[in-house]
């Protein structure tokens, strides 16, 4: 009567992995391709998505030769400037029906987009615009003319340099 069992295990031959083993490693191995990918993609996108817009406050040169009550447009901006014998005053040249740019005209403003008209002051003339354009803050500082296209002031409001 023998009692010869499987021969023991030799340390040469390799154990058999589990399944389990093996899913839970493609799990793992998944997970970090994943997370490289994701800080690769991170990495490659520093920068905002948005453009940052020019700031409202700008210094603005006036011609010598600008006479009283005649507007002066500086480039790129929706601002009419005026110097008359009380000072110098700014007044915005967005419509207030719809925001089109309005347009110096021989005696005020007029929008090309419905035609409201404006007086030199900025009241309305004519609709359908329903109220008078904003005056803005200017300042004189160092010998230059601050226009604040975001800071509105009570209609009037004159600078003296
Ligand atoms: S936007 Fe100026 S009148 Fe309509």
């Amino acid at each position: 009567m023998s009692t010869a069992g499987p021969p023991p295990p030799s340390r040469l031959d390799p154990e058999p992995v589990p399944r389990r083993d093996i899913l839970g490693l493609a799990a793992m191995f998944s997970a970090a391709a994943a997370s490289f990918f994701a800080l690769v993609g991170m990495l490659r996108m520093p920068k905002a998505a948005v453009l940052s817009s020019p700031s409202k406050r700008f210094k603005a040169i006036l011609p010598d030769n600008l006479q009283a009550g005649e507007a002066f447009v500086p480039p790129g901006r929706s601002v009419a400037l005026f110097r008359d014998g009380e000072g110098v005053y700014a007044i915005s040249t967005v419509c207030t029906h719809l925001g089109c740019i309005i347009k110096p005209a021989q005696d005020g403003f007029e929008c090309p987009c419905h035609g409201s008209r404006f007086t030199g002051d900025g009241s309305v003339k004519r609709g359908p615009a329903p109220r008078a354009l904003p005056w803005l803050k200017v300042s004189h500082t160092g010998g230059n003319w601050i226009v604040d296209e975001g800071a509105p002031v009570p209609p009037g409001t004159k600078v003296q340099a």
